[in-house]
């Protein structure tokens, strides 16, 4: 102590304030260190906690991916599963299906073989009253003989073939070639209210087009009504629509109207019952060119006209016994008409009643000839004397029937 070399008399409290302050120092160091670790710690904690957190995340994570490939792979199972059985439902179905067809084929032919057998009546029942009332009337209105233009007497024996060539649409309509000429053309009314007809140079080229976009649309200055129009000779000749039952002649070369009549018989009905939007149909054959049409006056029968196709005038008409009941369509070769029957729900369409200008084909004679299997019916039938053709309009489809010919006088 004694060889401190400053009076450690003055100052004796000194080094006890040096500890005190060392101490405190000491203290106040320890407790910040302490509060650094408890800060630390926190901090550790927390980062724990998420870490956790986030690795609980994870695995619920992974836990619901694995659930889901599970429920995928099951879900594939089953569809898998489905898919198969709905490949033997269908094949079930198909072969199902063609067992049905075969039976109705040939249930069609037994029915087409009783038919034959049968020889079912032609023109449906009419009471004993009106048929003798209707034949009075046919005999006074027939009177006049009617002069055959042409040596033609075929009459149709059967039908040889037909070929489905297209579906332009419209449930109902009408084709036809030029039937006055030999022209390749075939002329298209869609519809049975429509105003714009479509040419074609030729059946393969309407076949070979893709809706009607290849042909040649010609606007006509009318609406048309029905299917009753005929192409001849160059110019159409159709049924203005309205009821003043005007028909028109329109000439296709320079597009203008050549003329027009009202047709001279009054109170006019749809001429077949189940095309009801026909009342005037005309038709071409070897003879030239008819008016099938029907009236009030004479309600229940098809009345017949013989047209001059230059001045439009009515040459001669007749009363026929064939009924419009149940008629679909009509055709005239050789000047005989034939009417074409079906049904309300359409089954076979068939000719069941003829009658013939010239009196040598009479019911009795005429074959009762069926069409092949079809749509539905038969909007528009059109004769083409050329060709011995018809070109029919079935439910939206253009289809061609190639008839079998046999004379008139032959039995
Ligand atoms: C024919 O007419 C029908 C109905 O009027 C229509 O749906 C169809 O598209 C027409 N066809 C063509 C080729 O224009
Ligand atoms: C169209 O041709 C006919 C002959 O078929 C003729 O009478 C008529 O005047 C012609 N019309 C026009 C507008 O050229």
């Amino acid at each position: 102590m004694e060889d401190r070399p400053i009076a450690s008399d003055h100052s004796p409290p000194l080094p006890f304030l040096t500890m005190r302050a060392a101490l405190l120092l000491l203290l106040v160091i320890t407790s910040l260190l302490c509060l650094a670790r408890a800060q630390n710690q926190a901090l550790m904690d927390y980062l724990e906690q998420r870490l956790l957190a986030i690795e609980n995340r994870i695995s619920t994570w992974h836990e619901q991916t694995n659930r889901y490939a599970h429920e995928l792979r099951e879900f594939k199972q089953q569809m898998v599963g489905l898919l198969e059985n709905q490949d033997k439902d269908r094949e079930f179905m198909r072969t199902e299906l063609s067992g049905v067809g075969t039976r109705v084929d040939r249930m069609e032919r037994e029915m087409d073989y009783l038919e034959t057998q049968n020889g079912a009546q032609p023109c449906v029942d009419v009471d004993e009253k009106l048929v003798e009332q209707e034949v009075t009337v046919v005999k006074e209105k027939n009177k006049a003989k009617y002069s055959k233009l042409t040596e033609c007497r075929d009459m149709i024996s059967s039908i040889k073939a037909m070929k489905i060539l297209k579906r332009v649409g419209a449930p109902k309509g009408m084709w036809t070639k030029d039937t006055g000429s030999s022209s390749a053309r075939v002329y298209i009314f869609n519809g049975t209210s429509e105003d714009t007809l479509y040419e074609f140079s030729s059946v393969r080229d309407f076949t070979a087009s893709s809706g009607l976009s290849r042909g040649k649309a010609i606007q006509l200055p009318h609406p048309w009504g029905g299917t009753g129009h005929t192409i001849y000779n160059g110019y159409a000749y159709y049924v203005r629509e309205g009821d003043e039952f005007q028909v028109i002649k329109y000439d296709l070369r320079n597009g203008s109207v050549v003329d027009s009549v009202v047709f001279p018989a009054r109170d006019h009905v749809p001429v077949y019952s189940l095309t009801p939007e026909t009342y005037i149909d005309l038709a071409a054959d070897e003879e030239g060119l008819w008016a099938i049409y029907a009236t009030r006056e004479n309600e229940n029968s098809i009345c017949l006209a013989k047209v001059d196709p230059v001045t439009l005038d009515i040459v001669q008409m007749w009363d026929t016994p064939c009924p419009r009941e149940n008629a679909e369509a009509a055709f005239v070769i050789c000047g005989t008409v034939y009417v074409v029957y079906n049904t309300q729900l359409a089954s076979r369409s068939r000719v069941q009643c003829v009658f013939d200008v010239s009196d040598m084909v009479t019911n009795d004679d005429a074959p009762l000839v069926y069409f092949p299997k079809r749509y539905g019916a038969h909007s528009s039938l059109k004769y083409n004397p050329l060709e011995q053709l018809i070109y029919a309009w079935d439910d939206g489809y253009q289809i061609l029937y190639k008839l079998a010919m046999k004379k008139k006088l032959e039995v």
